[in-house]
């Protein structure tokens, strides 16, 4: 049998709805005629009917129709939509690529509002398991791992991108009632245990990973220790009768904290510390009693002397690493942004937890905030790009760029009614410079702030002129005279180059430019993709072989603004 029966029997078979038949009567056409790239595409039909996505995929590569009906199925909605353009760009009036795309584009912007259910995350189970877990309860007023479930919700392979991140790990044991214990945690369980055991149940409230919480304690009580009502608490047997009456006024403390006397905790906590020095744990209480009072310098002292002692000890990591991030939290409070971050540092050392190391990013992002705050001053924006201009006028190009740079940094962030300008002047100090990659980028800023300054447009047209890149010069001049028809700067800029595109067409620039150009122009992802675009090449090909065809092609207005690319950017050249 020939390929094209075959063909036929499996579009026989596809229109009857039997879709495996179809596939084994096309892959044994392709047996027969693999490069037909029309069977791939038949057969990419029977696969996605039967909903064999990633093989459709695969076969769906040289149909662009198929292609985005295959990304389509997988949820791919981006890729589909750009497979459904790419269609489009050679046959604009396709129906079923316009309806294609929009279905794609439309599933797209309901994928972002939100999965149909589909996402781990958004399973009502999960989701309230995570809720009733007071580990994971907390993460779930973190906008990172809000948007973390939310990435996991669209696309389940982002989960590789958290693996790292120990949050999701107990999420996902969490939220899927999983209770996986690994050698190292259980061993971490059992010091944990000893510790507490040591430190005798229950801390108050705020101890177990609440550390150092910064509302006052809104959510009482708490959830982190479930055995800790007092009265329920197993006492450890304790060695002496001071030990024990040190434990007897650390409950009574941790009652009171619970119950927001702040001040007869701490009075708790300091007879049991008089009568039992060794346990931390009565220091560190004593310290969230006064954080919550909001004495953040006694929180300090206490949360000092609880790690000197713990050290000295040798006292569990975890609760000395508690300590420390107390500290930390309580100086970010008092303002003192550098000293939090290098208490949260310190801590993430002893003991890497998640509470931790967003009081850690917190704190850095805070700091970062107030310092570019800090360096806003519109006077000395001002002077700064005075100075500028006349350091470009005295030819000191590099000064320039730094007083321009410092101005930028000097002006109300975001709003600033002037950047674009320094923009524009620092792109020209980095054309005088050779910095063409530079200028581009500040010409490229000026114009998305301020799209009506025509400036920007031939600040940017001027660079591609001088980078060779002449025919993105003149889209550049043609985008800034469609809004400013008159400016003669534009004018000129596209008149140059509208003559140094048809000196290369006709073949008159010199070797050098020419090689130059192509260079160029083959490093240009646009241009790359012209040139593996299966149908330029067929264009390409008829070009040399079949003139009356090429013709026909031509009269496409996408292929012919592609074929004129390839002779603008010197690679194809017209006798
Ligand atoms: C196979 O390709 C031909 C030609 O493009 C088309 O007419 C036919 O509908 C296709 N069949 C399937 C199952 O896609």
């Amino acid at each position: 049998m020939s390929a094209d029966e075959l063909k036929a029997k499996g579009n026989a078979a596809f229109s009857a709805g039997k879709y495996d038949e179809a596939v084994e009567h096309f892959s044994a056409a392709i047996a027969l005629d693999g490069g037909n790239h029309i069977l791939y595409s038949n057969r990419s039909a029977a696969h996605a009917s039967a909903s064999r996505y990633a093989e459709a995929l695969q076969d769906a590569e040289k149909g662009y129709s198929r292609l985005g009906a295959a990304h389509y199925g997988l949820r791919q909605y981006d890729e589909a939509a750009a497979a459904y353009r790419q269609g489009l760009e050679l046959d604009p009036s396709n129906e079923q690529l316009k309806s294609g795309l929009e279905d794609a584009e439309s599933a797209r912007a309901s994928a972002r509002r939100g999965p149909p259910g589909g996402g781990l995350f958004s399973q009502p189970e999960v989701l309230s398991r995570l809720a009733t877990n007071p580990t994971t309860r907390a993460y779930l007023s973190q906008p990172d791992f809000m948007e973390m479930m939310q990435a996991i919700n669209r696309d389940p392979s982002a989960m590789q991108r958290y693996l790292g991140d120990d949050r999701f790990q107990t999420a996902l044991q969490v939220g899927l009632g999983m209770n996986i214990v690994t050698p190292d945690q259980a061993a971490e369980m059992e010091t944990e245990e000893r510790a507490q055991a040591e430190a005798a149940k229950p801390e108050p409230k705020a101890e177990p990973s609440t550390a150092a919480r910064e509302e006052p304690a809104a959510e009482e009580p708490a959830p982190e220790a479930p055995a800790s009502t007092p009265e329920s608490a197993p006492t450890p047997a304790s060695d002496s009768p001071s030990k024990a009456a040190a434990l007897a006024e650390k409950e009574a403390g941790n009652a009171a904290y619970k119950a927001k006397r702040f001040d007869e905790a701490i009075e708790r906590y300091t007879r049991a510390i008089e009568l039992d020095a060794g346990d931390i744990s009565f220091l560190s209480n004593r310290a969230a009693a006064h954080f919550e009072k909001g004495d953040y310098a006694a929180c300090v002292a206490d949360c000092e002397e609880a790690v000197e002692r713990g050290r000295a000890a040798h006292t569990d990591y975890k609760l000395i690493a508690r300590a420390i991030t107390r500290k930390g939290t309580a100086l970010a409070k008092q303002g003192d942004l550098e000293g939090a971050i290098a208490c949260f540092q310190k801590s993430l050392t002893e003991h890497r937890n998640a509470d931790t190391l967003k009081r850690l990013h917190d704190a850095e992002k805070a700091l970062r905030e107030q310092q570019a705050a800090a360096y806003v001053d519109a006077d000395l924006s001002a002077e700064a790009k005075e100075a500028g201009n006349a350091a470009f006028k005295r030819q000191d190009y590099p000064e320039a760029v730094r007083l321009y740079s410092e101005a930028l940094k000097r002006g109300p962030p975001g709003v600033n009614p002037e950047a674009h300008k320094l923009y524009s002047n620092r792109a020209a100090c980095y054309t005088k410079l050779g910095a063409w990659q530079e200028g581009l980028k500040d010409a490229e800023e000026c114009i998305r702030l301020a799209p009506d300054f025509s400036k920007g447009y031939s600040r940017k047209g001027h660079l591609q002129f001088f980078m060779k890149e002449y025919s993105k010069a003149r889209e550049t001049y043609e985008a800034g005279l469609a809004r400013d028809p008159d400016n003669a700067e534009l004018r000129e800029g596209l008149v140059r180059t509208v003559q140094a595109l048809n000196r290369l067409t006709r073949g008159e620039g010199s070797e050098e430019e020419r090689r130059q150009t192509q260079e160029r122009a083959l490093a240009d992802p646009e241009i790359q993709a012209i040139l593996t675009d299966p149908v330029m090449r067929q264009v390409l090909r008829d070009m040399e072989e079949d003139p009356a065809a090429a013709q026909k092609h031509l009269a496409n207005a996408q292929i012919a603004a592609k074929f004129e690319k390839l002779v603008t950017a010197g690679i194809v050249q017209i006798r």
